[in-house]
């Protein structure tokens, strides 16, 4: 029977644009199972969406829709993307699917007829962002020691797990296991910042949402989200529930892939829970890093999301997943720029492994008429080469083995630039002109295309594309495509058919493609103002409040060329604010003037004075401004409609 490998990612939260970040973690584990699969596992490799909580009853309720309704949408989403990126999951769990239902209440119940839940009242702080609880001595400036948002006090009759009775024993398990938290720093952190220090009992069931599955025997407690969440790696195996059992076949995981943030949740509350249900604990849990903007980590709230569909139609699905597994060293950090991107792309894809492919082809198909020949006639640099073709998959093999997959694809790429460096030895060309040199071109295009076909297969978990039209151009047979078969040099059969592929990498005008981007980045600011021209209804209309004001006082601001700082009488009372027109208006020629105030805007601070609303004006083409003001000599506190 084929040994087994269980590979999971975490279930993500449903979000309508899951960023490049959110594609690092479903790439890498999708990587690592076609790996394990070419080494001949029969591999599990699951995905999902973590679909309760707070967060999600807040969000369907703003859009108008049923929380069922408003994840419904955005799953469909995730799955297209994950097609798009040929993230090959086998199976996918939903949080709100019965049978993950069932088990969550089966491991709830199981915990409490056992003692290991027990009823109290919860006083603390919560965190709907990070889903998780705190306690006032762990906040940091009274904010989510996390994330930095702001917290809510909670008061509850709650459900508690007994997280502290199982402190030593997983103490015990890291120690003893140091693959289990991986990297070691991981490992580290969690025993020095939190099972040293000492466990709380976790609060695990919440009476003040509704959004959550409820606990069978107290109706108005929901489980909490993160309880929830952990079960998917064993309600998909039929634990506690009617689908068929694969436990006995996959668990515990081989492999749960996390974001570093996330490392505490599966490496204390998920094996205290299984160590509860008296089940094995997973192999590892490996905590990667994060792909970071600019040194800032990706958000909606920060506005440094890159759009992984925007990058995979424009650049192709393989250079993307070959710079995210190539880019990030695994477990640090990666810093996404377009600079690295194009970088990558032009010089690994286009220069390194794309010319080699395609002057290898290309030749054989103009000294050889498309046919492969026979090796007939040894030279120099042939050992050195050979040797490190020979080498490469073992290398390769390790690194990946070691999860270390940006160290793997390097080790390939020592022989892509060994090859490269191989045909400026060799000069074919010049081989070529010399009918007596022909044995010896024939050797020498023989040993490009065999090491061509070796990385070929080496590169395939990483990209799902080229690889097989790499092959298919160099007539490579299903048996000559194993992991196995990488490791003979001399897999290609002389006689087959050879042909150049087409536009296998294309490289990037990288100042061409800029330009490109700024033009786009201005038809979308351009798109937004039109959009905003939209039409309002008189209700959304009437929520601004315009009013007529006099000016009182007016002078410039000081240091600013733009601003003047106007008091206001609006009718009611007098006001401050700060208007950008100091190049179309004199302060004396606005004192006395009745002008339109925007008289609901929130208050801003301009150069340190507070601004309590705007002045409306005309703006002509020439970008000139003009103040309006009521035709007829209307004085203060007029409403304007
Ligand atoms: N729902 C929880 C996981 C529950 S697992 C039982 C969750 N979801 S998430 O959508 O916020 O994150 C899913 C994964 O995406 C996490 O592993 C997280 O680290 C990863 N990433 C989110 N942003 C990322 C980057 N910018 N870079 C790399 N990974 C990132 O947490």
């Amino acid at each position: 029977m084929k040994k087994t490998y269980y590979i999971t990612t975490p279930i993500y939260y449903p979000s309508d644009n899951l960023h490049i970040g959110h594609s690092y973690c479903s790439v890498a584990a999708d990587t690592i199972a076609r790996f394990k699969k070419m080494q001949g596992y029969d591999v599990l490799f699951q995905t999902g969406t973590d679909e309760h909580g707070q967060k999600i009853e807040r969000k369907a309720a703003a859009a108008g829709l049923t929380p069922k309704q408003y994840v419904d949408n955005i799953v469909a989403n995730i799955k297209t993307l994950w097609k798009l990126m040929d993230v090959d999951y086998d199976l996918y769990v939903r949080t709100t699917d019965d049978y993950h239902v069932k088990t969550v209440q089966t491991i709830f119940k199981k915990l409490y007829d056992q003692g290991d839940i027990y009823k109290a009242e919860y006083e603390g702080w919560y965190c709907t962002p990070c889903e998780s609880f705190f306690t006032e001595t762990q906040l940091v400036d009274g904010k989510c020691p996390d994330c930095g948002r702001d917290v809510e006090k909670m008061r509850e009759e709650s459900y508690f797990f007994r997280l502290s009775k199982y402190q030593d024993r997983l103490i015990e398990h890291i120690e003893t296991h140091p693959e289990f938290i991986q990297p070691p720093s991981r490992a580290k952190e969690m025993i020095n910042n939190f099972l040293k220090p000492g466990l709380e009992d976790l609060c695990v069931s919440r009476t003040s949402i509704k959004w959550g599955i409820p606990v069978t025997f107290d109706e108005k407690h929901v489980v909490y989200v993160w309880i929830d969440a952990l079960s998917n790696y064993i309600s998909s195996l039929g634990y506690g529930n009617d689908l068929e059992n694969k436990m006995d076949a996959y668990w515990p995981a081989d492999l749960h892939l996390v974001g570093k943030e996330i490392v505490r949740f599966h490496t204390i509350i998920w094996p205290a829970m299984l160590l509860a249900l008296d089940l094995p604990l997973p192999k590892q849990v490996f905590g990667h890093g994060w792909l970071v903007f600019g040194g800032e980590k990706m958000s909606k709230s920060r506005g440094n999301v890159v759009d992984p569909v925007v990058l995979c139609e424009r650049y192709g699905v393989d250079a993307i997943r070959y710079f995210l597994m190539r880019e990030m060293p695994f477990g640090a950090d990666g810093n996404f720029t377009n600079e690295a991107l194009f970088a990558r792309i032009n010089a690994d894809l286009a220069n390194d492994l794309g010319n080699l492919v395609s002057r290898t082809c290309a030749m054989i198909e103009k000294y050889f008429g498309g046919v492969l020949p026979r090796p007939e006639e040894k030279g120099d640099p042939d050992d050195e080469l050979i040797t490190l073709a020979l080498s490469t998959p073992g290398a390769f093999e390790k690194k990946m083995d070691e999860l270390q997959l940006s160290a793997a694809l390097a080790e390939v790429w020592k022989l892509v630039s060994r090859c490269n460096k191989y045909i400026d030895e060799t000069m074919p060309w010049a081989l070529a002109k010399d009918e007596s040199k022909r044995a010896r071109l024939a050797t020498v295009l023989y040993n490009l295309a065999e090491c061509v076909r070796i990385i070929s297969i080496l590169i395939s978990p990483v990209m799902t594309k080229n690889p097989a039209k790499i092959r298919a151009a160099l007539g490579v047979s299903e048996e000559q495509a194993t992991l196995q078969s990488a490791y003979s040099f001399g897999g290609l059969t002389p006689g087959v058919r050879v042909q150049k592929p087409e536009n296998l990498f294309p490289r990037i005008d990288v100042e061409a493609e800029f330009a490109r981007m700024a033009e786009e980045k201005a038809a979308a600011e351009e798109a937004k103002k039109e959009s905003a021209a939209e039409p309002v209804s008189l209700d959304e209309f009437a929520k601004t409040q315009l009013v007529t004001a006099r000016v009182k006082e007016c002078v410039k601001l000081e240091k600013s060329d733009k601003l003047l700082k106007l008091l206001l009488d609006d009718g009611k009372r007098e006001r401050t604010v700060v208007s950008g027109i100091a190049k179309f208006y004199t302060p004396e020629e606005l004192i006395g003037k009745t002008v339109v105030l925007v008289a609901n805007l929130k208050p801003a601070k301009l150069r340190g004075v507070l601004s309590e609303g705007m002045l409306l004006c005309a703006e002509d083409a020439n970008g000139d401004l003009s103040l309006v003001s009521p035709e007829k000599a209307f004085g203060a506190g007029c409403s304007v409609r």
